[in-house]
């Protein structure tokens, strides 16, 4: 007798449950009813098969085939993701819109590179070299920023190059011919599929010991993250989630970025759509697509999509990590991928835990930023490369205590608390000094010493100090008044003040103030700081009049410390100017 054929029984939103599905398994993608829409099987009960459906399934109904493919969800991968725009399941935005117009029809099957396309192979090894699995076989210059590197796949090991073809390919041609060390022969291409929900293979995470540069002064001076490191930033509605995420994916020094958007408001992913191809990056002059992959989930998109986008985009980038770059991978907003968990969890009719989240929220978590870190790359070249991982929060009305947040501090390092206050008062970036943190400052001790300054964590550490000591103080102001102040407190209180308006405050819109080099961090705070060392000469003097300080012309000028430059030659000659005049003055008082 036939096998019955695999039907639908049951349709409940995204969720369709199929029956006769016995020789299917677990991640298995699908192609359910008459149109063949997209889904993946994410649980198999006595030859029923749950299925997670990436696209909209109105109309579809019991009776309807389910056809199995027997892949996995999986991410093609090879030269051509740079400056594309992909849908949760990479499915290119542009191509489906060619093929569907501005309506998204359904069951439109579309590959994640281009077949057609011809990229100039340029081979960086010869026939019978010995090459294993990671190793670099060769080039493609993907786009101006980036060169792709072609490895060998995952799997092969000890094999010699049989033959090797320079020239024009597209990434399905064969470009290398190897040979195992049991005689196997293996055909390269320059594309490859990894499933989404495994990690890539590396040889090892290392301890990461670089800052990601992000130009931001508050996050890089106080709350610093890694090449490599885990960070998250949670923050109520406007108080400058995307615009934080956004400027990191402008202005940090990563090599490539990939932006995963789960839009919070209906038209913000088309903002950010129109918005990001238009833009330069500010250290290339190059367009900044082109060292950008996007994933978008816009508001129309299913849930499902949204919860199967994480993992594509992380796949993508840990694909350019093993390469030898420096990739961050940004995330705005993950609460939204934990609702479509949620969502898809309630419809399978799981054990719902805390806010109706599903138990597994929290190793699902771990595992999605457990991605993250320093490597060093598969292959016998010693690359080294790293994934940065920034995940924006979103907890309803701000409050930490949900399970979204709290899973999420848990696993990431550092922590960039957004403050609807601040944002109120338009102090921007509104990251809250007194709440945020970073557990990566022992990481970065020696790089700061050696290529920024010997005292760098001494002027970090009085800043950071006068900050706190201002919101005690400010405390005690608030219950008896000002005067009660000491002339050591009304210092503190003055340069705690211009640190925080001409330091922390940073405007992400000006092209001038929005990203600082480490190096003029430095000097901008240490200049601030000259105020308190040289005014603590003084304070301890019966006569001494704090109005008088306050009225120095070169403690006015502080105000206009960001405007200040670096020598060309790297010295601080402009910042030295200023704290010598800063200490000739309140010596003269
Ligand atoms: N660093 C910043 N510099 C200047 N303006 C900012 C900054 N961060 C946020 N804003 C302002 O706050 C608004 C809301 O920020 P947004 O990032 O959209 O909030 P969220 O994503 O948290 O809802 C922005 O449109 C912008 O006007
Ligand atoms: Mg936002």
């Amino acid at each position: 007798m036939n096998q019955k054929e695999p039907v639908i029984v049951k349709v409940s939103g995204p969720l369709v449950v199929a029956e006769n599905m016995h020789h299917c398994k677990m991640y298995e993608v699908v192609r359910v009813g008459e149109e063949g829409l997209v889904g993946e099987i994410i649980r198999l009960e006595r030859g029923n098969a749950f299925i997670q459906v990436y696209e909209e399934t109105a109309g579809i109904g019991p009776g309807e085939i389910v056809k199995p493919t027997g892949k996995t969800l999986s991410v093609e991968l090879g030269p051509g993701l740079l400056e594309t725009i992909y849908d949760g399941v990479q499915r290119p935005l542009k191509v489906l819109e060619e093929k569907s117009g501005h309506f998204l029809a359904r069951g439109i099957s579309a590959d994640g590179l281009d077949h057609a396309k011809k990229w100039d192979f340029v081979p960086t090894v010869s026939k019978g070299d010995m090459v294993s699995e990671g190793d670099i076989i060769g080039t493609v210059q993907e786009t101006s920023l980036i060169e792709h590197k072609i490895m060998v796949s995952v799997g092969i090991k000890n094999a010699k190059v049989e033959s090797i073809e320079k020239g024009q390919h597209t990434v399905l041609d064969k470009i290398a011919v190897l040979v195992d060390e049991n005689g196997t022969k293996h055909e390269l291409t320059m594309h490859h599929y990894w499933p989404i929900r495994n990690p890539r293979k590396v040889l090892k995470k290392r301890v990461p010991e670089e800052p990601l540069r992000s130009g931001c002064r508050s996050i890089d001076m106080f709350f610093p993250i890694t090449k490599g490191g885990a960070g998250c930033i949670p923050g109520p509605f406007g108080s400058g989630k995307t615009v934080t995420q956004q400027s990191l994916a402008k202005y940090c020094d990563a090599q490539v970025i990939v932006y995963i958007g789960c839009g919070e408001r209906g038209n913000e992913m088309t903002e950010v759509l129109n918005e990001f191809p238009h833009l330069t990056d500010p250290n290339s002059g190059e367009p900044l697509m082109r060292r950008t992959v996007m994933i978008a989930n816009t508001s129309n998109m299913p849930v499902a999509a949204r919860e199967a986008s994480v993992y594509t985009g992380i796949t993508i980038a840990e694909y350019y990590r093993d390469m030898g770059y420096n990739v961050a991978l940004l995330a705005d907003s993950t609460s939204r991928w934990a609702e479509a968990m949620r969502e898809i969890s309630g419809r399978l009719e799981e054990m719902p835990g805390e806010e109706g989240y599903p138990a597994y929220l929290g190793s699902k978590t771990a595992e999605f930023y457990e991605r993250a870190g320093a490597v060093n790359c598969l292959g016998s070249e010693g690359r080294q490369g790293s994934l940065t991982v920034v995940g924006a929060v979103s907890p309803p009305g701000g409050d930490l205590s949900e399970p979204v947040s709290q899973n999420t501090l848990r696993v990431t390092k550092t922590f960039w608390g957004l403050d609807a206050k601040l944002a109120y008062q338009r102090h921007f970036p509104a990251i809250n000094w007194l709440k945020s943190y970073s557990l990566y400052l022992p990481n970065l001790d020696k790089y700061m010493k050696e290529n920024v300054a010997s005292d760098y964590w001494d002027v970090r550490g009085l800043g950071m100090s006068l900050l706190q000591q201002e919101s005690k103080l400010e405390e005690i102001v608030k219950l008896v008044g000002p005067d009660a102040l000491s002339v050591r407190e009304k210092l503190i209180l003055l340069v705690a003040k211009s640190i925080r308006e001409d330091f922390l405050y940073q405007d992400s819109f000006n092209p001038e103030d929005a990203y600082t080099t480490n190096q003029k961090q430095y000097h901008m705070l240490k200049t601030i700081l000259a105020i308190y060392n040289e005014g603590l000469k003084l304070v301890d003097r019966e006569d001494f009049d704090f109005a008088k300080l306050e009225a120095l012309p070169s403690i006015q000028k502080i105000a206009k410390v960001k405007e200040l430059k670096m020598d060309e030659s790297g010295k601080a000659t402009a910042f030295e100017h200023v704290q010598s005049e800063i200490a000739k003055e309140i010596a003269s008082l």
